[in-house]
Formats: C-alpha cells, structure tokens, sequence
C-alpha cells in the first residue's frame, strides 16, 4: 500500500492494483500548485464529508476517471444526481471492494455542501487491505468512538487531523492514536488556512514523547505500508 500526500486532507493510496483518491481539494490550495489534478488516477474517490475542502475538486477527477465515489448515502446521491458513479454507505456499514474492504466509521463534525446542499454526516474511514489497514479519521474532534475501531481492525497507520480550530488539535489526536491503538501516525488537515497552522516541531516531539511517530509529508511525498 503506497499513500501520496495531496495537502490539507487529499491522499492518493495506491492498494490492491487500484488508485483511490481521498477528499480532493487540490485546485484551491495555494500550497498545492505543483499538482495537476488531471495527472491523477483514480479508480474510486473517498469523501468524508461534503465540505468545500474536502469535495472541491470531485467532479472534475470524477468526470475525467469514470471513477466511483464512495461516502454517505446523502453525498453519494448528490454526485449520482450529476451522472457520476457512486457507492453509498452509511455508519457502521463495510463493504468489500476489489481493493479491499471499507468501513464508513463515525466522526464529530458537520458536513453541509458549499451549496448549502445536505451532506448527510459526516464520516472517516478502516481500509482493510493487503495485510494493510488504515484509518482515515475525516475532520473529527476526539470521540470515544474511536476506541470501537481496535474492536475490530488491528491498525498499521491512523491517519488524523492535527491542525486544531475545525478539528482535533495534537493533543487530541495524541488520545486518538491511544484509542485506536495505533503508535504510528500521518497527520494531515494542518497549515492550508490561518486557523490550522501548527509547529511541526513540537508535534512531532509531543507524538516522540509519548512513544508515538508522527509523520508529516511534504505535499506529492508518499510512504509505502
Ligand atoms: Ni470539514
Ligand atoms: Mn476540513
């Protein structure tokens, strides 16, 4: 399992011979100029929720890929509505994928369309895959329901927004990596506004201090699981 790092909340993970793309918001991130969206394979399109950030660039990676989106049933019927294909979910819901098995897993936090349509609520993600699994948290606070997840699902990386204000700051996600029992870290939802600007020095030594790796990638950087 191969993960790219978009900015802000956008990973490519290459799994199982297919490209997924997660929460694309390319186009309007500054940060993220060196990226061409139409240089982007994608196989399916994960979205959390439907905020601005997370969807901005759906339609034209969609369009383009044929690729199928999969999130909550009230996003999925917005895309489907706009002749793209779609796979709906719904919390506590997984299902098996020629990539993997996905769970839709709850998050806190809101999830309206930059058109004010409705977005459902919002969600993260278990990829289960390759005798590689991962979390996507979404835009989250901390909740308690992160401790479901080790119920089920023996973790290799959890993916969690750090950057505070709209979501988890690191402390916060410090208690996450605990409730989900899972040491290694790729922080992600952090520097794109004013609001979510961290030091990643110190993030990083507060995850070291507790035994934990947190890792931030440069914008196009990938690791491989
Ligand atoms: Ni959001
Ligand atoms: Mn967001």
């Amino acid at each position: 399992m191969k993960i790219t790092y978009y900015g802000h909340a956008t990973l490519s993970i290459e799994v199982g011979g297919k490209h997924i793309i997660v929460d694309p918001f390319i186009t309007g991130n500054p940060q993220a100029a060196a990226i061409d969206i139409n240089t982007l394979k994608a196989d399916y399109i994960l979205l959390t929720h439907a905020h601005g950030d997370h969807v901005l660039d759906v339609e034209a990676i969609a369009k383009r890929t044929n690729a199928t989106i999969v999130s909550n049933a009230e996003i999925t019927s917005y895309y489907a509505q706009r002749e793209l294909k779609a796979h709906p979910m719904n919390h506590g819901g997984s299902w098996q994928f020629d990539f993997g098995k996905v769970k839709y897993v709850n998050a806190i936090h809101s999830s309206s369309f930059p058109d004010g349509s409705y977005g459902g609520n919002p969600g993260g993600f278990v990829i289960e895959s390759e005798h590689k699994n991962i979390y996507i948290a979404g835009d989250t606070a901390l909740t308690m329901d992160m401790k479901l997840i080790p119920l089920r699902t023996k973790l290799d990386l959890a993916i969690l927004p750090i950057g505070n204000n709209f979501t988890m700051d690191v402390e916060d996600a410090i208690i996450a990596s605990d409730f989900v029992e899972c040491d290694k870290i790729l922080g992600y939802h952090f520097d794109t506004f004013g609001y979510i600007e961290i030091n990643h020095e110190e993030s990083i030594k507060k995850f070291f201090d507790k035994g934990k790796d947190l890792m931030l990638l440069k914008i196009g950087e990938s690791i491989e699981l």
